[in-house]
């Protein structure tokens, strides 16, 4: 079964309107041909700018996070309306900083993952264990709960794109081993198939992402379970483009 692959950017809190409009600008021309799909994951307040900068182009525009209510108290979150009346297509929820810094848990990324469904946004769920998780193998135990947990109530998985991010491997420079990440992201698959169906597991999108980078992008992208990454570092600047072009 063929899937597209998913090049995604997620900027987490960098860049400014003018900075960001720029790499758009630039990063254009660079990515038009891509055989992938393409997205950047963007501050919320930044949303409206790089839609604009992104018309006309194959760049879509994702946001970092969303709340699981409509609307209400509260205060410092965005809805899913929000996003959407912008063009927004794309949401990650339950990346591993919101796991570590801002108390998201397995059940808080199930609420915004069935909102962000709800509405049509397409869901960028992240799992991914911990070093001291790897080392005490532990890894299946938790990303079977971060699946299990976060995906609990969705209805067609293959409307929802997995990343698998280590977080050890996260703005360390320390990417997992091709082996290691075919290994895990092949389990995950596995894991899919249990909680939905072996088919539906086929079609769905899983991203590696934790220090990918031009470097890299090739070596991972040719294992057969990969299906994308979920760049961040290097989607601040044109490495992005030649991590979309990892096929060229
Ligand atoms: P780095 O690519 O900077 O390691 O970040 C990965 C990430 O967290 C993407 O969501």
């Amino acid at each position: 079964m063929s899937r597209k692959a998913f090049i995604a950017g997620n900027w987490k809190m960098n860049m400014t309107a003018e900075s960001g409009k720029k790499l758009i600008k630039e990063l254009a021309p660079l990515v038009k041909d891509a055989n992938c799909d393409v997205a950047l994951c963007v501050p919320a307040i930044l949303i409206p700018e790089m839609i604009k900068a992104a018309e006309g182009t194959n760049i879509k525009i994702g946001a970092e996070n969303v709340h699981w209510a409509k609307s209400g108290a509260y205060t410092g979150e965005i809805s899913a309306d929000m996003l959407k009346e912008y063009g927004v297509e794309y949401v990650i929820i339950g990346h591993s900083e919101r796991r570590q810094y801002f108390g998201e848990t397995d059940e808080t990324v199930n609420k915004r993952t069935l909102a962000a469904l709800d509405a049509k946004l397409t869901p960028i769920v992240c799992i991914g264990e911990l070093l001291e998780e790897r080392e005490n193998g532990s890894t299946e135990n938790v990303l079977s709960r971060q699946l299990t947990e976060g995906l609990k109530g969705v209805d067609d998985i293959s409307k929802v794109v997995i990343a698998y991010e280590p977080v050890w491997a996260i703005g360390t420079g320390r990417t997992a081993t091709d082996e290691q990440a075919q290994e895990t992201i092949a389990f995950i698959r596995r894991k899919i198939g249990e909680l939905f169906c072996p088919e539906c597991a086929k079609k769905v999108i899983i991203q590696y992402g934790g220090s990918m980078n031009a470097g890299n992008c090739k070596g991972l992208m040719a294992q057969p379970d990969i299906d994308g990454g979920l760049i961040g570092g290097a989607s601040l600047k044109l490495d992005f483009a030649t991590i979309v072009n990892y096929d060229k």
